[in-house]
């Protein structure tokens, strides 16, 4: 997120517009936490993860009280549009804003990669190579422990991360939410990998993934798939959590770009006068989507590269 700061600060100055940075998310709107931001101020940012103008998951955003203080602070400030970045959440927010006759630009930021109409959001590849960088560490004791790892990774209902993770880590198995598999079938296809001579195996599993029969006992998804491997099969498992070390860390090269290019496209959406709009990715270029359209299935989960996955692991 700090690269599309960086970007909309350095692109909005450049086409005369005043910029702000508003911290701590919807909360500082409620609160009027807002900073002047000119050029030098979002210098030294573009390496460092997450946003320097803090974020949250405001509760008090949802309430028609804590919407009354929001659009008073706009007011206040005299804040002639907003960009927003952030998942469903804060983009349903810019949508609200909007239909409140605040200008509004959402920008895509979830590494859950479950915004409609884009096909990358912004922090999903930093997320996916600390992904692969921990299967190739995991792989190595996995193998010479000849032992199955069960490695659970972020997405409630998404399993975009585990399944491009998965593919680009070499795991045996790729468990999501939208494909409930059986406790059973898991089981026999570890099996299966052990008569094909495979001693070792890496479950990648979705927060989100519920085995088909249901979940049970209140236990993580990872932790359900790996207690009935260890309590069931013939080889030794181990559980791995990544949890929130995937939301953070030096952004990759395609996050800064892709980050860069959506902050800038944001403002220029203001030049034009066209807001109301997420930008987004579509192919190699920035696009923009109505913020009406948001509540459409964003999923980017294709069935066919779960096939893929399958296929490249036997
Ligand atoms: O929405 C992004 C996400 O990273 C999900 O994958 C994950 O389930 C959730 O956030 C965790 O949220 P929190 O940090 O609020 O616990």
């Amino acid at each position: 997120m700090n690269a599309a700061i960086r970007a909309a600060v350095r692109v909005g100055t450049g086409l005369g517009f005043e910029m702000f940075g508003i911290r701590h998310g919807f909360n500082g709107l409620i609160e009027g936490d807002i900073i002047p931001l000119d050029n030098r101020a979002v210098g030294g940012i573009i390496e460092r993860g997450g946003t320097f103008l803090y974020t949250a998951r405001s509760r008090e955003f949802l309430t028609p009280a804590g919407q009354e203080k929001a659009l008073a602070t706009i007011a206040r400030a005299r804040l002639d549009g907003l960009v927003i970045i952030g998942g469903n959440g804060s983009l349903k927010g810019a949508r609200f804003l909007e239909e409140q006759g605040v200008p509004t630009v959402g920008v895509p930021g979830s590494i859950d990669n479950d915004i409609y109409g884009t096909a990358m959001a912004i922090g999903v590849d930093t997320a996916l190579n600390t992904v692969v960088d921990s299967l190739n560490r995991i792989r190595d004791t996995a193998l010479s422990h000849e032992r199955a790892f069960v490695v659970e990774v972020m997405g409630r209902k998404s399993g975009y991360i585990a399944l491009m993770g998965g593919l680009a880590g070499g795991a045996e198995i790729v468990l999501i939410p939208e494909v409930p598999v059986s406790l059973g079938k898991i089981l026999a296809e570890v099996d299966a990998g052990l008569r094909k001579g495979k001693h070792h195996s890496i479950i990648v599993v979705a927060e989100g993934f519920t085995p088909k029969g249901g979940r049970k006992g209140g236990k993580s998804a990872g932790r359900m798939v790996s207690d009935f491997l260890e309590e069931s099969g013939e080889i030794e498992t181990r559980l791995t959590i990544l949890g929130h070390l995937q939301r953070g860390g030096s952004p990759s090269a395609f996050d800064r770009i892709l980050a860069s290019r959506l902050g800038a496209a944001a403002v220029e959406q203001f030049d034009k006068g066209e807001t109301g709009v997420m930008v987004a990715l579509s192919g190699n270029r920035i696009t923009t989507v109505p913020l009406d359209n948001l509540d459409r299935d964003g999923s980017n989960v294709d069935l066919e590269v779960y096939k893929l996955a399958y296929a490249v692991a036997t």
